[in-house]
């Protein structure tokens, strides 16, 4: 039983921000991924990532046959509405998508939920994925969801700038992108999609994982690619992308706040900063603070809330990645980033 919130705010009209199990997104998946079938087997197909076939589309891969597959992705081109005043959280996975989705939903909220309450803020309750679901999801249900009774509404998403629905585009939503060192994200990788049970798959050892991630062929990989291209749209539309890193949010959260919220258009008065209001938004999202309200439940089947909070560290890698390994990933980032302003 969650918490009741009485403030009349929408967590007190629906239960939880998105339930488990979602029959009408069930529903809508299959509907899709009968309408897709056969449709996408002439693209490029390796077998990569656990096991499953990873198929290229427009430069990247993806899997298939999930709400987050290759399937989802070509219907929401075209079919998904964005609002102009939408934001999106752009990440590959393990780069740190639950942490940028807590921070701008307490940040852009911060007067609606008082960021110092213990009691009623809803990330003292809710996995932030919850609370600022995959635009993917939002795309599966039929019903009004917790996000759409928020202004702006807040999306993440892994999908890459150029397969993003045409409407984001046209539209010009604000987009925040966060990238990490790729070793750290293999390493998260590995440990975390090992422990997740929501279908069959094959296990793999970190070499295994190794092997097909230096080759690009994860979800949404090459990871390098998704990293330049993004990268390169904020400098050339520094209003439109904010491009962070993992490494820079975590040597200084209250300035990644400060940069989120004139990003996002609600820049910090002088009073809240007195007040120490961005030091709560950081404390509240802090890897301490979240992993502690996270300990519980299930954010879907197969997927615990407590695994999106390992360890939340720069460097972990060093424990798990040989010295050659480190070399090869390393040389591909530097030949891959060569001449851009990258660095973690
Ligand atoms: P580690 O596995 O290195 O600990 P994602 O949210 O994209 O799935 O990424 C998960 C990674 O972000 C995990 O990294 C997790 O521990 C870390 N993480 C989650 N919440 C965090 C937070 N509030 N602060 C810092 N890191 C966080």
């Amino acid at each position: 039983m969650q918490m009741s919130i009485s403030d009349g705010s929408p967590l007190s009209r629906v239960s939880e921000p998105r339930s488990v199990n979602h029959e009408d997104e069930k529903t809508n998946l299959a509907l899709v991924l009968d309408s897709f079938k056969d449709k996408y087997s002439t693209f490029p197909k390796e077998r990569g990532w656990m096991g499953e076939n990873l198929y290229m589309y427009r430069g990247y891969w993806f899997t298939s046959k999930t709400a987050f597959a290759i399937e989802t992705t070509i219907a929401m081109q075209n079919t998904f509405q964005a609002h102009s005043t939408d934001i999106y959280l752009i990440t590959q996975p393990k780069a740190g998508t639950t942490w940028i989705k807590a921070l701008v939903f307490a940040t852009v909220n911060r007067f609606k939920y008082k960021t110092n309450s213990l009691l009623t803020h809803p990330l003292r309750t809710f996995n932030p994925h919850k609370c600022v679901p995959f635009v993917e999801l939002e795309f599966l249900s039929n019903f009004p969801t917790y996000t759409n009774q928020h202004q702006p509404r807040i999306f993440g998403t892994h999908k890459p700038y150029t397969v993003l629905p045409q409407s984001i585009h046209d539209a010009g939503c604000r987009l925040v992108y966060v990238c990490r060192n790729p070793k750290d994200i293999l390493v998260s990788w590995f440990l975390f999609a090992n422990k997740m049970s929501d279908r069959p798959r094959v296990q793999m050892t970190l070499d295994e994982m190794f092997e097909v991630y230096t080759k690009g062929l994860m979800p949404y990989g090459p990871y390098w690619d998704h990293v330049k291209e993004h990268y390169k749209v904020s400098l050339e539309q520094p209003t439109r992308i904010l491009f962070l890193t993992y490494e820079e949010m975590k040597r200084d959260t209250p300035n990644t706040v400060k940069r989120l919220a004139e990003f996002l258009g609600c820049p910090f008065s002088k009073e809240e900063e007195a007040k120490g209001v961005v030091e709560e938004i950081t404390a509240l999202c802090s890897f301490e603070t979240l992993k502690e309200v996270n300990q519980l439940g299930n954010y879907r089947d197969g997927v615990t809330n407590e695994s999106f909070f390992r360890e939340g560290k720069v460097g972990g890698w060093s424990k798990y990645l040989t010295a050659e390994m480190s070399q090869t990933l390393d040389d591909i980032t530097n030949e891959n980033f060569k001449g851009l302003d990258i660095s973690f």
